[in-house]
């Protein structure tokens, strides 16, 4: 196999955000789509010049040239299109959160086991390029050892109605389960241990949403580092819509995504700042790491087993909010 045949089940908002990251993947074509909205699916084709279209997904599974597929529907619906897709041999990038419970994650991570394809969920963090810059300086030493990471993502959207979002039978929670995911995750990667404690509180506090809008988890890693995580939809933007501030025994950092990276030794009087270019080029290589894993028979980056830790540890947040207790997870 030299090219990947890709479909897509679902072709909203993201699937339109990894069409284009595509289009920057040599390895990759897009075969087939399918939507449950006509329109979304005529636009979608129409864009990318795809030459097969449906309503049901279950048609881009039985279709022999699709290789692959990217799921990007509505949270609760993700476990059982990933299982579907590996039982009918298709590889599986599905968007995160990988399932809305841990259970499901489980039994998406077995699916693609035993059909031996490989799942990659879209974390899509890992691939911005102040993120990774952040990470090689950490490893390199810049900060010292990393003592606290504040990470704050507030979509300040009180007044937008959030459709499916705003629903917790299909989104499985509310903005944490959103956008606290890509936090869990992205805390997971640049903190290099496991989450073992968490305490929190989330509540309602006015956005168009049956689900929580807004709150504040403790989370306590097996290797010694502490981390607070503030995700919000109703904080105003100036607040920081996409931010981290890492704490470093000799030092400090401020990653403020899609704006910049600054660094501070302890010593210094100012911040050293690094910009990068700003094009949404994260699903181009996002993308690329999963056709290049498929070609290169290897798993992705991004695992199933990671889009796993993401989701327990928001369910452990739910628990803890709900329970007012600490609760515990396994750090191995
Ligand atoms: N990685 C990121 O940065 C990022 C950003 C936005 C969204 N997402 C994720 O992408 C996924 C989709 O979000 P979105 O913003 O594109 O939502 P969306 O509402 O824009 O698109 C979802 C699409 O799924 C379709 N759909 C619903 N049920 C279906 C079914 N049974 N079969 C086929 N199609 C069906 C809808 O008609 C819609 O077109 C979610 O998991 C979300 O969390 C990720």
């Amino acid at each position: 196999m030299d090219v990947v045949n890709i479909g897509f089940v679902g072709t909203g908002g993201i699937a339109r955000s990894h069409a284009r990251g595509l289009s920057a993947v040599p390895q990759a074509r897009i075969a087939a789509a399918a939507d449950v909205s006509d329109a979304a699916v005529q636009d979608f084709a129409a864009a990318n010049d795809v030459p097969r279209v449906y309503a049901d997904y279950r048609h881009v599974l039985d279709n022999p040239a699709v290789d692959a597929v990217i799921i990007c529907l509505p949270h609760a619906l993700h476990a059982e299109a990933a299982i579907a897709a590996a039982q009918a041999g298709k590889h599986v990038l599905c968007e995160k959160p990988l399932a809305v419970s841990v259970a499901e994650c489980d039994a998406v991570i077995g699916a693609c086991h035993d059909a031996n394809v490989n799942l990659m969920v879209g974390h899509t963090h890992r691939f911005i390029h102040e993120h990774t810059r952040a990470v090689e300086l950490m490893a390199a030493g810049a900060i010292g050892q990393v003592l606290h990471i504040h990470d704050s993502i507030i979509g300040a959207t009180r007044h937008k109605d959030l459709g499916w979002r705003g629903v917790p039978a299909l989104a499985g929670g509310g903005v944490f389960m959103d956008n606290g995911v890509h936090s869990a995750d992205r805390l997971r990667w640049w903190v290099g241990s496991e989450v073992t404690a968490i305490t929190a509180t989330v509540g309602h506090y006015g956005a168009r949403t049956e689900g929580e809008d807004h709150g504040v988890a403790h989370l306590a890693f097996a290797n010694g580092v502490t981390a607070t995580m503030e995700i919000s939809l109703i904080a105003p933007p100036p607040l920081g819509r996409c931010r981290a501030v890492v704490t470093g025994a000799d030092g400090a950092m401020e990653i403020a995504t899609w704006r910049h990276l600054k660094v501070a030794t302890a010593d210094a009087e100012e911040w050293e700042t690094h910009t990068f270019p700003q094009n949404r080029s994260q699903f181009a290589r996002e993308d690329g790491e999963f056709v290049a894993s498929i070609l290169e028979n290897r798993q992705p980056l991004v695992s199933g087993e990671d889009g796993k830790r993401a989701v327990a540890i928001v369910q452990g947040i739910y628990a803890a909010s709900e329970s007012g207790q600490r609760v515990c997870l396994p750090a191995d």
